[in-house]
C-alpha cells in the first residue's frame, strides 16, 4: 500500500483549471520532491492531501485512509508543514505544540515535544509568546508543529522560504533522520540543487499537469553531457560556435557564454576555435547538468 496515493485529482477556481488530473503514488520511505513553478498547483495539491481543500474529482488516500470519507484516520498519519506562516500569537512556543498534540488526543508528550523543540534549535524560545518570534523561528514552529503527533507521512511546502543557511542545515539533518527512521516525506521547494540533493524522485507539476516524474538520477541524465562556461576578456564568439549556445537565443551577460559539450574531446577545438578569432578567456568552467538545468528544460518543453 502506498503512503501517500493521489488518484486524478482535479481541481477548479472558476475559470481557472488549477489541478488537470493529477495521480502520483508515494511508497513508504521516499524522500519524494514535488516541483514546479510559481502557481503550479503544488500547495492546492497540498492542500487537498491535507484535507483542507476538496477536490472537484479524484482521491486521495495516506496509509490507506481517504482523505475525504475516513479523515481522522488520515490526518493523524500526516504532518504538512504549510507554505503560509498563521498562528495565534498569543500562546509561546511550548503552548502551540501541546494544543498541537491536544488536537491528536495526545497527552504526556513533553518528552516529544522538547525533543523536537532541541531539534530544531527551538529550546531557547520554549516560553516566548509567537508574536515575539522572527520569521525564521516561526517557521521553525510550524515544522515542529506539523511533527508532534510523530505522522508516518511528512509534507513540507517550502519549508526553507526565507530562512538562513544555519536553520536550513538543522531541518535537513532532522527530516534526513526522520526519513531514515523510515518516515515518508514529501517536500516542495524553489531551491533546486536542495531537492536534487535530498529527493530520490521527482514529480515535476506545470499549470496543474505532472510533466515529469521520475528518480531524481535519471531526470538529470536526461540531460547529456555538460556545458562549459568561457568569459571573454576581449572578443566575441566565433560564428562556428553560435551553434553551441545556451540558450540559442540569449544575449552574453559580462562576456560570459554557456556552451553545450557531449564529450570532453570537445573542450580543445572550441579553445582553439576562440584562439583563433583572436578573443581573451578571462575565466572558464566545465558544468555538469544538474537539476536546475532539468526543470528548465523540462518547463520550456511544455510550454
Ligand atoms: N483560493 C483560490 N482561489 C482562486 N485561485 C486560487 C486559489 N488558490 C490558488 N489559486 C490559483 O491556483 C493556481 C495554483 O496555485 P498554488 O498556490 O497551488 O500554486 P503553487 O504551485 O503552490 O505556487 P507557489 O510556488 O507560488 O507556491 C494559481 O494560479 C493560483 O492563483
Ligand atoms: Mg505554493
Amino acid at each position: 500500500m502506498a503512503a501517500l496515493q493521489i488518484t486524478n485529482v482535479q481541481k477548479r477556481y472558476q475559470s481557472l483549471q488549477a489541478l488537470g488530473g493529477v495521480s502520483l503514488s508515494i511508497e513508504e520511505g521516499e524522500f519524494f520532491g514535488l516541483l514546479g513553478p510559481n502557481g503550479a498547483g503544488k500547495t492546492t495539491l497540498i492542500s487537498i492531501v491535507a484535507g483542507l481543500n476538496r477536490a472537484d474529482a479524484g482521491s486521495v488516500a495516506i496509509h490507506g485512509h481517504d482523505v475525504v470519507t475516513d479523515y481522522r484516520a488520515a490526518r493523524r498519519n500526516l504532518g504538512v508543514v504549510p507554505q503560509e506562516l498563521v498562528f495565534d500569537p498569543f500562546f509561546t512556543v511550548r503552548e502551540t505544540l501541546r494544543m498541537q498534540s491536544g488536537y491528536f488526543g495526545l497527552k504526556n508528550n513533553d518528552k516529544w515535544i522538547d525533543e523536537v523543540m532541541e531539534s530544531l534549535d527551538l529550546t531557547n524560545k520554549a516560553d516566548t509568546n509567537m508574536r515575539a518570534l522572527s520569521g525564521g523561528m516561526k517557521r521553525r514552529v510550524l515544522v515542529a508543529q506539523a511533527l508532534v503527533h510523530r505522522p508516518p507521512v511528512i509534507v513540507l511546502d517550502e519549508p526553507t522560504a526565507g530562512v538562513d543557511v544555519e536553520l536550513r542545515q538543522t531541518l535537513w539533518k532532522f527530516i534526513g533522520r526522520l526519513n531514515r527512521e523510515g518516515h515518508t516525506i514529501v517536500l516542495t521547494t524553489h531551491y533546486l540543487e536542495e531537492a536534487q540533493a535530498l529527493c530520490n524522485r521527482i514529480a515535476m507539476l506545470k499549470f496543474g499537469k505532472v510533466v515529469a516524474l521520475d528518480s531524481t538520477e535519471a531526470l538529470i541524465k536526461r540531460i547529456s553531457g555538460s556545458q562549459l562556461v568561457v568569459r571573454l576578456k576581449h572578443g566575441g564568439l566565433p560564428e562556428q560556435l553560435q551553434n553551441l549556445l545556451i540558450p540559442s537565443d540569449g544575449p552574453a551577460v559580462n562576456g560570459q557564454y554557456q556552451l553545450r559539450v557531449t564529450d570532453y574531446s570537445q573542450v580543445e577545438p572550441i579553445l582553439a576555435a576562440l584562439r583563433t578569432s583572436g578573443a581573451v578567456i578571462d575565466d572558464m568552467q566545465l558544468q555538469q547538468a544538474d537539476l536546475e538545468d532539468v526543470f528548465i528544460q523540462i518547463m520550456e518543453g511544455s510550454k
